[in-house]
Order: structure tokens, then C-alpha cells, then sequence
């Protein structure tokens, strides 16, 4: 039976160090005023030298975990989006595998730059959905200032480091991940690349004098891109989940620039205060950005239960995804999940509480479902509001 992936923990991780536009100004030609008023940032986060992808990664990870109530070996599969491992072999995701001590854990890291942590879901939802997975753990992960070049004003401004996780964990409550949409367009691939250090142009003196192992990226381009993605992705997976934008309690997008999301906000038509923003206090962190935006959406009360939540991402390749989420009971339990086996003398109060207020949210979540094309048809819920 096809099984339901539910949003079960969550957690991030942000290195100490905070770099200031005004510390900015003191690297390269530009100015915090340029800075806000293009990109919305304000500062972000830099790794400190003994930090790794694979570090964040954990740290984020274990918060994500424990909010499960998972152990690591409770897990049955770590999915890692990165685009900045720790080395090109061996994969970054079994390193963390190993430093969270969930052996023998499947795990395979995802490269789909920004955009990477949705396309993570996505496939976490596929081995849920099939039965063939009750936990996975999914991080979104990007140590970026080691690729960016400290010397380039248009790159260097833009990005941070970080890492978020989340645990999708298998359900028979109908909720959690209900659509998603995936795309990509490779030739557009030169407008965000690392030029050299693959094997088509492998490290030498060449590739250190020119600095092409450093990221470059056409601007204009991605922003173009950007903004004509983010709406058509966010508009065909929330029609993919059976729902419509009115359904929609928030959108977290990508944080890489205000001024793409002011207009993603504006093309789909949303409030300012369905909208989730972090930018400018963490720059873009890649494929940590929406994890990290949807842990502080949570710790902020901005997600609730039985909210409907839209993340949509670009990034990359130049790659996109969004996905429609219903958050189900968030205050959550292991034996929840297999409540029916679970006798009911041996729940505690708040166990009972829980497993209530879970078969509440899955009743109303069925009966909306149902009810959909009654309320579009008679505008009975425009009338309501
Ligand atoms: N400080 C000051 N000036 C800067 C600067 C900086 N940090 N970076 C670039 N400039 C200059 C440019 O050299 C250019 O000067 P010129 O007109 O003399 O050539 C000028 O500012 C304007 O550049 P432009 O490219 O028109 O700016 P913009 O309004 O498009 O904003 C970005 C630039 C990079 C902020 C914007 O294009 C953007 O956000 N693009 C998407 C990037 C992105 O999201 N990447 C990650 C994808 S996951």
C-alpha cells in the first residue's frame, strides 16, 4: 500500500561567525547599500576553518533527529544535497553516515546545486511512498565559501554557509509530502559553474592563475531565470497536490535574492505574510536555504499544523523544484506511527493527546480533499472569508 511521508523533525545548523556588509566593503569595491538594495542581504554565515560540509551537516542532522525521536540506526536511508562535499571521493554522505553513527545506513549524496534539498524530498518521498523506507533523513548542506573567489564582488556578496535536515518518516495518515515538481535545463549551465577542478579541466597552475575553481556566474542570467521559474514551478505543484494558491498557508522559496522573491510573491498573487524570509540575515547557503528557512518558519510559529506549506527552489545546472507539503501533528512521537499496534493502556495522556489531534488533522485533511471541487464550484469558502 502506497504509504504517506510526513515531516517528522527538523533542524539546522549556522556557523558562528557572522560576516557584515560592512566587513564587506573592506575586501572588495562595494558597498552595504548596493548590497541590500540588489540582494536584500544583510550578512551570513561563514564556516569556521575546521568546519565541513560534513560537520554542518551533522549538527543539523542530530537536531533533526532527536525532534524525531529517531536514532541514527533507526534510520533507513540518508540523502545528502550538496554541491560543495567535503572531498569528490569518498561521497559526503557517507561520511556523515559514519559521524552520526547510524551504521550500515544507506546513504548517497544528490547534486542539484540550490535547488538540491527539493529534489532530496522528492526522492525520499519515492522510497517512503514504495514501502521500502520508514525513515530518511534528508539534508540540505553547502559550505560555499570555499568555492566562492574573495577577490569577485558579483559572487562574493551573495553567499553563506549552512546546513538544514529534515526526517520524512512513513505514515498511513494521509498529510506530508503531496506533489512536487522537478526541473532542469542544462543549457544554461554556464551561467552558474565552477569552470575547472572536474575532469574536463582538471586542477593545475593554469586553473590557480585564471581562478577558475572558483565559482563564476552570469547574474543577469540567473536572475532572469529565477524569476520566471519560481511562480510556474510553485503554480504546477501546489495544481499537482489537488490544492490551489488560496490553500496555501506559506511559501518558502530560495533565499538568494529578495528582490526574485518579491516578484515570485507578486506573480502568484500572496500576501506579504504568507511569504518566508530569511535572506538577509544568512545570504544564500545553496541547498541549506529552504531547509534552514523551513526550521526557522517552524521555531517561529509561522508553520502550524495542518498548514500547507509550497518550497520552491532554482539553482544550478540551472535546475528548479517546488513541493507542497502538509504538515501534520509536529509535536511528534515514534510510536505514533505505529499507534494502532500500540495497546492503548500503555499511552500516556500526551501520547493519547497527540494520536487525537493527528486522527483530527487526517479526518479534516480527507474531508477538505473531498469537499474541494464543492467549494469551487459554489465559492462557499470565498464567501466564508
Ligand atoms: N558591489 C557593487 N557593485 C557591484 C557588485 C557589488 N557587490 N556586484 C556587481 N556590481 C556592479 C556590476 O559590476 C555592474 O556594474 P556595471 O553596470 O558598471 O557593469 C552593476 O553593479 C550592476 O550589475 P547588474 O548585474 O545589473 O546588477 P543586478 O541588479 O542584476 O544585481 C545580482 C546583481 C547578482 C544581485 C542579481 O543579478 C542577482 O541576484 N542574480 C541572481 C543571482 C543568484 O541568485 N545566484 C544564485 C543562484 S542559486
Amino acid at each position: 500500500m502506497t504509504k504517506y511521508s510526513r515531516i517528522t523533525g527538523w533542524g539546522k545548523y549556522a556557523p558562528e561567525k557572522v560576516l557584515t556588509n560592512q566587513e564587506l566593503e573592506k575586501m572588495v569595491d562595494t558597498s552595504n547599500e548596493w548590497i541590500i538594495t540588489r540582494t536584500g542581504i544583510r550578512e551570513r554565515r561563514i564556516a569556521a576553518p575546521e568546519e565541513t560540509t560534513a560537520t554542518m551537516s551533522v549538527e543539523a542532522a542530530r537536531a533533526a533527529l532527536d525532534k524525531a525521536q529517531l536514532r541514527p540506526t533507526d534510520l533507513d536511508l540518508i540523502i545528502v544535497a550538496t554541491s560543495s562535499p567535503d572531498h569528490f571521493l569518498p561521497a559526503v554522505s557517507s561520511t556523515i553516515q559514519d559521524m552520526l553513527g547510524a551504521k550500515d545506513v544507506g546513504a548517497f549524496t544528490l547534486v542539484a546545486g540550490c535547488t538540491g534539498f527539493v529534489y532530496g524530498l522528492a526522492t525520499a518521498h519515492q522510497f517512503i511512498a514504495n514501502g521500502n523506507c520508514e525513515n530518511v533523513l534528508v539534508i540540505g548542506a553547502d559550505l560555499i565559501s570555499r568555492f566562492v573567489d574573495w577577490e569577485d564582488r558579483n559572487t562574493c556578496v551573495l553567499f553563506g554557509d549552512g546546513a538544514g535536515a529534515v526526517v520524512l518518516t512513513a505514515s498511513d495518515m494521509p498529510g506530508g509530502v503531496l506533489s512536487f515538481v522537478l526541473g532542469s535545463d542544462g543549457s544554461l549551465g554556464d551561467a552558474l559553474i565552477v569552470p575547472a577542478i572536474g575532469c574536463k579541466e582538471p586542477f593545475s597552475q593554469k586553473v590557480l592563475n585564471e581562478r577558475t575553481h572558483y565559482i563564476r556566474m552570469d547574474g543577469r542570467r540567473v536572475f532572469k531565470f529565477a524569476t520566471r521559474i519560481m511562480s510556474k514551478a510553485a503554480v504546477e505543484a501546489v495544481k499537482a497536490s489537488g490544492l490551489s494558491l488560496s490553500d496555501i498557508d506559506l511559501l518558502i522559496p530560495h533565499q538568494a535574492n529578495l528582490r526574485i522573491i518579491e516578484l515570485a510573491r507578486r506573480h502568484l498573487g500572496l500576501p506579504e505574510d504568507k511569504v518566508f524570509i530569511n535572506v538577509d540575515r544568512y545570504g544564500n547557503t545553496s541547498a541549506a536555504s529552504i531547509p534552514i528557512a523551513l526550521c526557522e518558519a517552524i521555531e517561529e510559529g509561522r508553520v502550524n499544523e495542518g498548514d500547507n506549506v509550497v518550497m520552491v527552489g532554482f539553482g544550478g545546472g540551472l535546475t528548479w523544484a517546488a513541493t507542497v507539503v502538509h504538515m501534520g501533528v509536529m509535536e511528534t512521537l515514534p510510536r505514533l506511527v505505529a499507534w494502532r499496534f500500540v495497546p492503548v493502556g500503555s499511552l500516556s495522556f500526551e501520547e493519547m493527546k497527540v494520536i487525537a489531534r493527528a486522527t483530527m488533522d487526517s479526518l479534516a485533511f480527507k474531508a477538505s480533499a473531498l469537499l474541494l471541487p464543492l467549494y469551487s464550484k459554489t465559492g462557499l469558502r470565498r464567501r466564508r472569508k
